[in-house]
C-alpha cells in the first residue's frame, strides 16, 4: 500500500513514515523492520555501537541482511568534541559506502554532511525546533526539515505542530511532523494538515523488535500524556521522560552547580560533556535493565495513545491503511 508525497518520491519508499533515531532504543532489528514494511528506519550510530555492541559497518550490514529496502542514518553534528566529530565523519563515509542515501542531521551546521552525501546522490533532512535553525539548515543545503514539536520524545521543541507548519511552510521544502503521533488517526491528521510525512519514536519502542526492556515498554503502555514530563537532569536541556518514582526523586531541574556551569561561556562546554557522558551510561543501563528498578525512561506525549506492544511492520501497515482510507474519502467527497 503506498501513500505518495514529495518525501516518499525523494526516498523511494511506500509510506511517508519515519521510525526516528533513538538513543538508546534504535537497534538494527527495529530499523530493518520499519524499512521492510515500507516506512524508513533511521540508524542512531552511538546506539548501534555503544548500546547494542555492533561494529558500525557490521551493524549496517546486519540491517541490509534483514531488508533490501532503504534505511537512513542520524548524524548529531554538534562539534563539542573533536574525537566525536572525527568518528562521525567516518560513520557518514561508511554509511555512504554501504548504500545509505538518507541522512537526518541534528544541531550544528549540516553543510559537510550535505556535501559528502551529494557526491553519492544522497539527501539530507535537518531536525529543527524553530525557524532560525531551519534557515541555518537550508543555508547548509538540506532538502527537507523534520519539525520537532513540543509533544516529541527526546529533545522537544517549544511549538505545536500547527505553529511549526505555519512558521516553516513558507520555506517550500517538505516538512516532516515529529512528536505526539501515537496512532493512525494522528498520522492521518498530520498529513491532512499539510505535512509531507511523520517521524515517530515512542510508538516504535513498544514493539517486539525493539530491544528495550519489557518494564520500559510496559511503562509506555501505562503512561498517559500527563505522565510525560520534561527533565533537565539528563542532558542539561529539557528531555521528555515518563514520570516515575525515580524521576520524582531526582527532580526535573538541573542542580545549582550544573546551572551555574551551563551559564558560563567556557564552563558550559564542560558541563555539556559531563552530561553527555553521564547520560550515555544512565540511559543505556536504564533501557536494558529488566528489573525495572532504574525507571529512567524517555518517551513523548504520544505514549498516551499507545496501548499495546505490536510488531513494527503491523504498526506501519495500520498507519498505511488509515492514510489510504483518508485518501479514498477525500477523493470521493
Ligand atoms: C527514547 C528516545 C530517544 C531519542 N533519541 C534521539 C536521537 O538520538 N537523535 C534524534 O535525532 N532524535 C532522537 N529522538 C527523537 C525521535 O527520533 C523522534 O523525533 C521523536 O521520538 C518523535 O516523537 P514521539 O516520540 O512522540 O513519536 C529520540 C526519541 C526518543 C523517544
Amino acid at each position: 500500500m503506498t501513500r505518495e508525497t514529495r518525501f516518499t518520491r525523494q526516498l523511494g519508499i511506500d509510506l511517508p513514515l519515519i521510525c526516528g533515531a533513538m538513543y538508546p532504543c534504535s537497534n538494527p532489528e527495529l530499523v530493518a523492520a520499519a524499512s521492510a514494511a515500507g516506512a524508513i528506519g533511521i540508524v542512531q550510530p552511538v546506539s548501534l555501537t555503544f548500546v547494542h555492541g555492533h561494529e558500525f559497518r557490521a551493524g549496517l550490514r546486519l540491517i541490509k541482511n534483514l531488508t533490501s529496502r532503504p534505511f537512513g542514518m542520524n548524524a548529531l553534528i554538534e562539534k563539542s568534541s573533536r574525537h566525536y566529530h572525527e568518528r562521525l565523519v567516518r560513520w557518514v563515509d561508511v554509511a555512504l559506502e554501504e548504500g545509505v542515501r538518507f541522512f537526518i542531521t541534528s544541531l550544528g551546521n549540516p553543510r559537510w554532511v550535505v556535501d559528502r552525501a551529494a557526491q553519492a546522490g544522497a539527501i539530507v533532512y535537518h531536525d529543527v525546533t524553530e525557524r532560525k535553525w531551519a534557515d541555518k539548515g537550508l543555508a547548509g543545503g538540506v532538502k527537507g526539515l523534520i519539525a520537532v514539536n513540543r509533544r516529541a520524545g527526546g529533545h522537544a521543541g517549544p511549538s505545536s505542530a500547527e505553529e511549526l507548519l505555519e512558521e516553516l511552510g513558507p520555506l517550500g521544502v517538505p516538512l516532516i511532523c515529529a512528536g505526539g503521533i501515537g496512532d493512525p488517526a494522528e498520522f492521518a491528521a498530520a498529513l491532512r494538515m499539510g505535512y509531507a510525512g511523520a517521524q515517530l519514536g515512542t510508538r516504535f519502542i513498544a514493539t517486539p523488535e525493539c530491544h528495550a526492556s519489557t518494564a520500559y515498554k510496559e511503562a509506555i503502555l501505562r503512561a498517559s500524556e500527563a505522565d510525560i514530563v520534561l527533565s533537565e537532569r539528563i542532558t542539561g536541556v529539557p528531555v521528555a521522560v515518563i514520570r516515575t518514582p525515580f524521576v520524582e526523586r531526582m527532580g526535573l531541574k538541573a542542580g545549582p552547580i550544573a546551572r551555574w556551569m551551563l551559564r558560563g561561556r567556557r564552563t558550559k562546554h564542560w558541563m555539556r560533556t559531563i552530561y553527555a557522558l553521564k547520560s550515555l551510561w544512565q540511559l543505556k543501563k536504564a533501557s536494558l535493565d529488566e528489573s525495572g528498578e532504574r525507571d529512567y525512561w524517555q518517551a513523548g506525549k504520544s505514549a498516551g495513545k499507545i496501548t499495546s506492544i505490536e510488531p513494527a511492520g503491523e504498526i506501519v501497515r495500520r498507519f498505511a491503511e488509515r492514510a489510504a482510507e483518508r485518501e479514498r474519502s477525500t477523493a470521493s467527497s
